[in-house]
């Protein structure tokens, strides 16, 4: 990746963690800055980093060939429209906010931006983040890249043709950390309950957990229900508790689930 100097407005936990994986690959942290109103996440990105800190996000984003947006959603319209001043012609601009969809930033700005969209999840931080990327036409394959290997620094990502798949995105990879957790959660409060101590319980369910997620990756040539019909032998242990879930119907609770995560998006998209 060309160094081009990349400027984080807003220096929250998702700014942490694509600063952390650009710096951890090697990408030179005098050619990374980032803005906040406040400083004590700025300084302690300095610390940790060794990258430039600022308080003024036009400033920063004017010494910027690539600009990151990394505010909450409802901040972003005053956010960028301080920033409207700025010749953004030349600069590649990245949103990683939920919601607003690519078309409202041309309003915010009130100029012609190339902008593309990134939707990436908290693993990131860890390297084993996923994010989806959508760019709009306007968009070259060069600044593609230049967006991609960014995100990648951070984990895997994949591309949507459309605007709407980042919305399939979220609900895929986004917000899924959570639904692992919730699973998870699940089984330590069971095996608690049925006499595991707490410590052991985490371990057990977590690294079986990590070990499924290999599993997975590792045997890209099976599918989950084969890899999970690998494990189930009929009428042994592990073929009860699955038949238990599906009678509970697991699948279409998830499905629920999912559909539920995307209205929401797409209720936050009319909002901004
Ligand atoms: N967290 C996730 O899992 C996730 C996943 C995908 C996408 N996102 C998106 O990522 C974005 C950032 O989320 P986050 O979790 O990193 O939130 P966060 O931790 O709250 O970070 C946002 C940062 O923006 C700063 N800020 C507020 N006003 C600002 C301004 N006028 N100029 C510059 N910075 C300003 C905040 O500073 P103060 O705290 O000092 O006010 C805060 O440090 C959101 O749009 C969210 O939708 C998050």
């Amino acid at each position: 990746m060309t160094s081009n100097k990349i400027c984080f407005i807003g220096a929250g936990n998702m700014s942490r963690s694509i600063i952390s994986g650009l710096v951890t690959s090697g990408y030179p942290a005098d050619c990374i800055e980032a803005t906040n109103p406040s400083t004590p996440k700025l300084d302690a990105l300095k610390a940790d980093f060794a990258i430039n800190t600022s308080s003024d996000n036009a400033a920063a984003a004017a010494r910027a060939d690539v600009i990151i947006l990394s505010v909450k959603p409802q901040l972003m319209q005053q956010v960028c429209e301080a920033l409207a001043s700025l010749d953004l012609s030349h600069k590649l601009i990245i949103t990683i906010a939920a919601g607003i969809p690519a078309a409202r930033y041309q309003d915010y700005f009130g100029q012609a931006i190339q902008l593309i969209r990134v939707m990436p999840n908290t693993p990131m931080q860890l390297g084993a983040g996923m994010s989806g990327l959508y760019a709009p036409a306007n968009i070259s394959d060069e600044q593609k890249a230049i967006a991609e290997a960014i995100v990648k620094t951070g984990g895997d990502a994949v591309w949507v043709d459309d605007e709407d798949g980042l919305n399939l995105v979220i609900a895929l990879a986004g917000s899924s950390p959570a639904y692992f957790f919730l699973f998870v959660e699940g089984m330590i409060n069971a095996g608690i309950s049925m006499g595991m101590e707490a410590d052991k319980a985490r371990t057990l369910a977590q690294q079986a957990a990590l070990g499924a997620a290999r599993m997975l990756i590792e045997n890209p040539e099976l599918t989950a229900e084969q890899l999970r019909q690998n494990v189930t032998s009929k009428g042994g242990t592990t073929h009860e508790a699955v038949e238990t879930f599906k009678r509970g119907d697991l699948h279409g609770l998830t499905a629920k689930a999912m559909a539920n995560c995307i209205a929401r998006a797409q209720e936050m998209a009319k909002q901004f």
